[in-house]
């Protein structure tokens, strides 16, 4: 089991050329919205969406705005991922609901960590709890990496694109949202050429330092 998690780690890479007639299917988009949802975020307060978009001109609008990388036209689903703008004490005490609403926590147990939470927040700068959510859109990242291995989807994690572009063209300010990575989805293009080349990485030994 260990071995083929390893060898489906080893399977994926940064898709470079989709193939654009290839399509995901619905189960297999729900597979990634699952796992969206159910990446673990700091305090468990999902300061995140992601956007799923499937239409052709919208996709083909993002290449110009994605340095010209032709992923995001050719990928069957292209996944935005993207922080909120800010984080609310009405935010906060929403989750807190939900806490004692899913689990029946009494409020006992509840308010001295929703307490914490809101005076933690309220001393914070803006800047500081924008960078905490970008942070939390990395884990979001690295998770549906992994689970795209294990379904048998190609994927390719991007930074290279102008948020402020994609945040106009997608409505998102309006939503309260700011873009913070892109994950274009689908299936590899058999011409790819980096689909062949081996993986470059440093030996575990070199990167993993064991106490014992
Ligand atoms: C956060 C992040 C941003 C990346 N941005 C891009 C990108 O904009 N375009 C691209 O082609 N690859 C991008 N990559 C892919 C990396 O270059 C790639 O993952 C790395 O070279 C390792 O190769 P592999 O994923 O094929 O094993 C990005 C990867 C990560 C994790």
């Amino acid at each position: 089991m260990a071995s083929e998690i390893i060898e489906k780690l080893k399977w994926r890479y940064a898709c470079k050329k989709f193939d654009a007639s290839k399509k995901l299917s619905e189960e297999q988009v729900q597979t990634l919205k699952d796992a969206f949802n159910l990446t673990a975020t700091s305090y468990g307060l999902q300061p995140l969406k992601m956007l799923v978009i499937s239409n052709p001109e919208i996709k083909e609008q993002l290449v110009p705005m994605s340095m010209d990388q032709e992923q995001v036209k050719d990928a069957s689903h292209v996944l935005v991922l993207c922080r909120e703008n800010g984080i609310s004490s009405d935010y906060i005490k929403t989750h807190f609901d939900r806490i004692e609403d899913i689990r029946s926590t009494p409020r006992e147990i509840l308010d001295p960590f929703q307490e914490y939470l809101l005076e933690s927040f309220a001393g914070k700068k803006p800047e500081e709890v924008s960078l905490w959510m970008a942070k939390q859109a990395y884990l979001a990242l690295g998770n549906l990496l992994t689970v795209c291995a294990l379904e048998g989807i190609d994927a390719c994690p991007m930074e290279g694109f102008e948020p402020e572009r994609y945040d106009a063209l997608l409505g998102l300010k309006e939503k309260g949202l700011t873009s913070v990575l892109v994950l274009p989805v689908g299936y590899r293009a058999d011409d790819d050429f980096f689909s062949e080349l081996k993986k470059v990485r440093r030996g575990v030994d070199e990167v993993v330092i064991e106490i014992n």
